[in-house]
């Protein structure tokens, strides 16, 4: 028997699994990002939660026929290269070199948000559905578009970084963490979501997120769930540009489903509804006519599984 791994390493923690050659999850291994620690460290890190689960696995390091990563940044995938990630603020990380020389194996790399949009198009909510484009709400906003089945990549990887959409008009744009103004990522992230429940509590705005101690994306859904106005603000706000970076999406694209996945779509329906008006808004009707907004299906699994399919698609 031979098996697949796949690692997805995110702002906040890396995870890795180990799949059957039809893609089936076997076992899955997580930990801290340590992103604090440099680039090397990590890489490290990730190196040794491949052997550990292999080894805490019934299998035998032999029988691995294929790892694969999806990194989180600006990827150069012909060069083996993290270019850029905003989140972990990586420059210019030769990740493929590195994680080959310590494992001993070849190991394909892409992006965080590809590998998990081939998971979902793979055994998600894209299944059987050729041309999809899906959103990882998390730390950041990551984007993967599938085409044909396939992650279209561009010309090194770069396609799909839907979080650095500029979305928001000058005079409300701030700065992402890639340098530029007003991007997707700035307002719809996790991060987003909790600078702006900040901002409003330090504003002086009545709302029940000033009882949190450390305020969580979390806390705003549900307070914006109980009614909480300034919240639903918020939520609406990350919503909207969703949304019309979905309608962009749709002209360019014509996907037959978006995808939404990350912690961040866990918040449900006050999240989907409001992204749904917009994109209906914004959408030239029959462009948008019979396009579904879902939410993703596999979780938190959807990266360690499209990762392992690197090898296996
Ligand atoms: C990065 C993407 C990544 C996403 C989610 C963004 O800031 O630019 O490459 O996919 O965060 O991790
Ligand atoms: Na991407
Ligand atoms: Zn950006």
């Amino acid at each position: 028997n031979q098996i697949y791994i796949g690692v997805d390493l995110g702002g906040t923690n890396i995870k890795v699994g180990i799949c059957d050659e039809q893609g089936k999850l076997l076992q899955t291994l997580e930990g801290p990002t340590g992103a604090e620690n440099g680039a090397e460290a990590v890489i490290e890190r990730i190196a040794q939660q491949v052997r550990q689960i292999v080894e805490e696995s019934p299998f035998e390091w032999e029988q691995v026929a294929g790892i694969g990563a999806g990194l989180a940044g600006f990827m150069d995938i012909p060069e083996g290269f993290v270019k850029f990630s905003p989140n972990l603020q990586w420059h210019n990380v030769p990740a493929k070199k590195i994680l080959e020389t310590l494992l001993g194996k070849t190991v394909k790399i892409d992006n965080d948000a590809n590998v998990a949009a081939l998971g979902e198009a793979w055994a998600g909510a894209g299944a059987g559905i050729p041309n999809v484009v899906c959103y990882t709400l998390g730390t950041g906003v990551g984007g993967g578009i599938i085409i044909n089945g396939k992650i279209y990549q561009g010309s090194a990887g770069m396609a799909g970084e839907l979080g650095h959409m500029s979305v928001v008009p000058d005079i409300e744009a701030i700065q992402c963490g890639c340098g530029q103004m007003g991007c997707l990522e700035t307002v719809s992230s996790a991060t987003g979501i909790v600078r702006m429940a900040k901002e409003a509590v330090e504003r002086g705005e009545r709302t029940s997120l000033a009882l949190h101690e450390k305020i969580e994306a979390k806390h705003v859904f549900d307070a914006a769930k109980s009614g909480d106005e300034v919240s639903l603000r918020i939520v609406n706000r990350a919503a909207y540009y969703l949304g019309r970076s979905m309608a962009a999406m749709a002209v360019i694209v014509n996907p037959k489903r978006f995808i939404i996945g990350g912690g961040v779509s866990k918040a449900g329906e006050i999240l989907f509804q409001p992204i749904r008006e917009t994109f209906k808004k914004y959408t030239p009707e029959t462009a948008g006519e019979g396009v579904e907004i879902v939410a993703a299906t596999l979780g938190n699994d959807a990266g360690v599984v499209g990762a392992a399919g690197l090898n296996l698609r």
